[in-house]
């Protein structure tokens, strides 16, 4: 039986922005669909929300794996009304120089953060265009709109995903159609990103995987002190409420990198050579001391 209610989808909705997404929507009575390739942190998770009273699904699903998705979708079509709203977030973080990268690392974080919305706008964006209402978040990062160094396949997915937003919304423009897009553009969150790898398939793992390196490993600890300085997710999947409801596009979480997102964007009308201005990790810290 399908019930007649609209529903919230949440990729990645088992942990970080996706959970508090998950709560978020439910507080609104809104049938709340998750899924996520962690099974164990997906019923969890789906228990939690139930406990708060919310209508929550769980569902497993691999973002990265069209077979997975087309299932996923299937099953969410065949119990619940298409998604009202599609929060296409699932994602990874990787770090390291480009120089070191193994193609194994590009096609991890690739898989799940750019084909994983590929595969999900594929699956539900047709369906949606034909109701012709409804919202699709992208979850893009800061990392879309700047390319810092040692980033560079998770800048890369991340200015790939926030094209496709941007893309999308210029479309839904020409079509004169009601689906809304917004594009969600984090700055630092406290999540468990950083350990993206519990997530990481062995059949994409080498021994030189970033992710096991020294450097790395210092890279992490460097970050994951900021982390804790970082922004809650409930404020975030806040943001990304208001931004539903008033049909805004980009949604950013603060300001700390306005500037450097301006001089970004200076250098590229002037056609100026970038320059590495402050590094990410000190302006972050100046800013939040
Ligand atoms: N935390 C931050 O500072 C930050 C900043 C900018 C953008 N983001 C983006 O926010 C999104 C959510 O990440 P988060 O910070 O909440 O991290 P998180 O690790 O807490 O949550 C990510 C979720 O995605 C799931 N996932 C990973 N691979 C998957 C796959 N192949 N298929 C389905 N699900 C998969 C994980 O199991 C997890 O539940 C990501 O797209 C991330 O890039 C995060």
């Amino acid at each position: 039986m399908i019930r007649d209610r609209s529903s919230v989808v949440i990729t990645g909705g088992a942990s970080g922005i996706g959970k508090a997404l998950a709560f978020r929507f439910g507080k609104e009575g809104h049938d709340i669909i998750i899924g996520d390739v962690e099974e164990s942190a997906l019923g969890i998770t789906t228990s939690e929300l139930r406990s708060a009273g919310i209508l929550a699904t769980g569902i497993v699903v691999d973002v990265s794996d069209i077979d997975s998705v087309r299932s996923f979708k299937d099953r969410i079509f065949s119990e619940f009304t298409p998604p009202y709203i599609l929060c296409l977030n699932a994602g990874v973080g990787a770090g390291g120089p480009i120089s070191e990268s193994d193609i194994l690392d590009w096609e991890w974080v690739l898989g799940v953060n750019l084909w994983g919305v590929i595969y999900g706008l594929n699956a539900f964006l047709p369906f949606m265009q034909e109701k012709n209402n409804g919202h699709i978040v992208i979850t893009s990062s800061i990392a879309g709109h700047l390319s810092y160094p040692n980033m560079g396949i998770y800048n890369a997915s991340k200015h790939a995903v926030l094209s496709i937003a941007e893309t999308l919304c210029y479309e839904m423009q020409e079509k004169s159609s009601d689906v809304g897009v917004s594009v969600l553009c984090p700055g630092l969150v406290k999540t468990n990103i950083l350990d993206s790898d519990r997530n990481r398939p062995e059949i994409l793992t080498s021994n030189d995987s970033l992710n096991e390196s020294n450097d790395d490993d210092g890279r992490k600890e460097a970050v994951r002190e900021i982390y804790n300085l970082a922004l809650d997710p409930e404020s975030v999947a806040d943001l990304v409420f208001k931004a539903v409801q008033s049909k805004q596009f980009y949604i950013f979480t603060e300001n700390t990198f306005q500037d450097a997102i301006k001089s970004r964007h200076r250098d590229i009308e002037s056609a100026r050579n970038p320059t590495l201005g402050a590094n990410l990790v000190e302006e972050h810290l100046n800013d939040t001391h």
